[in-house]
């Protein structure tokens, strides 16, 4: 429609455009660690007698929001914290959430299958199209499943089941690139593969290579544009489990090695401590559920 038929001329777009606020540079939705803590054991990092400390999980969740916010321009949603659910806090496996559609997780352990109903009633409170998963077609939402340049990789073994990967491709109408999990110390696909470029073209990424079968590697290989390989050192630090938004990355201190190649490759890195996180296996990627467009 031109502005002659609406018969309100451009002037209406310049108060629009006035109004309007910057676009965000990522939508993201995390959730404050009020509860977080070690109630069980579902991964080989997490063990009850290594509680974390309260105060400082709460200032470390605190320092990776602000970095988000306030130095890497993404806009973070919030989620309400809930007693008896300790990993709630690790938003990333909620799902898959694109424009209105949202693939809820299908947990593996129950312990973490009570989260589902919270992460539901979020997204349809918000008007979206909610698609639940078949009873055996595990799914961890974005810990298991990342996108690299104009692919979809996704994990499976230790918590995703591949047949979800194949059920998520047709929902998506995307082709799914599935790689198997060799290391129960990095049981979800976002704890050793770390996509750099994710437009057509930049398929760049970060990994451990020892969390992959040699298939898997080679698959990595053939469809990324380049793989920076982190030593064991450092993807014990989670290095892998850093949060991308164009080309700054926060990710937990202690990985120099990783942090030195990406600034040599143009990115801004904002360290931030994050080892409270690690005790239940997840540091700043786990934190984080993009809100995709
Ligand atoms: N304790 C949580 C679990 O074992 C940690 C989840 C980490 N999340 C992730 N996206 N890697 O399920």
């Amino acid at each position: 429609m031109s502005f002659a038929a609406t018969g309100q001329g451009p002037h209406c777009l310049l108060l629009l455009v006035m109004t309007q606020k910057p676009v965000p540079a990522a939508r993201l939705l995390m959730c404050p660690p009020d509860y977080f803590g070690i109630e069980y054991e579902i991964n080989p990092w997490m063990d009850v007698r290594h509680q974390p400390d309260h105060e400082l999980a709460a200032q470390q969740w605190q320092g990776l929001y602000r970095a988000l916010t306030e130095k890497m321009g993404a806009l973070v949603e919030l989620l309400q914290p809930m007693p008896g659910l300790p990993d709630l806090v690790f938003t990333a496996n909620a799902g898959w959430a694109q424009g209105d559609l949202f693939i809820a997780a299908n947990f593996r352990y129950s312990v973490r299958a009570r989260e589902t109903p919270h992460f539901v009633a979020w997204f349809r409170e918000r008007g979206c199209r909610i698609v639940e998963l078949g009873r055996t077609e595990f799914f961890e939402g974005e810990g298991d499943i990342l996108p690299c340049g104009d692919e979809l990789f996704a994990g499976y073994r230790f918590r995703s089941d591949i047949r979800s990967h194949l059920r998520v491709g047709e929902i998506l109408g995307r082709r799914v690139l599935s790689l198997e999990l060799m290391d129960a110390r990095f049981y979800h696909l976002d704890t050793c593969f770390l996509p750099l470029g994710q437009s057509k073209g930049d398929a760049r990424a970060a990994y451990f290579p020892g969390a992959f079968d040699e298939y898997g590697r080679k698959v990595l290989r053939e469809y990324t544009s380049e793989l920076i390989e982190v030593s064991e050192k450092e993807a014990e630090r989670f290095a892998c489990n850093a949060v991308v938004v164009g080309r700054q990355i926060v990710m937990n201190t202690g990985c120099p090695t990783l942090r030195h190649a990406l600034e040599e490759r143009g990115y801004t890195v904002h360290e931030t401590p994050l080892d409270q996180f690690l005790k239940s296996g997840g540091s700043a990627k786990c934190l984080v559920l993009f809100l995709r467009p």
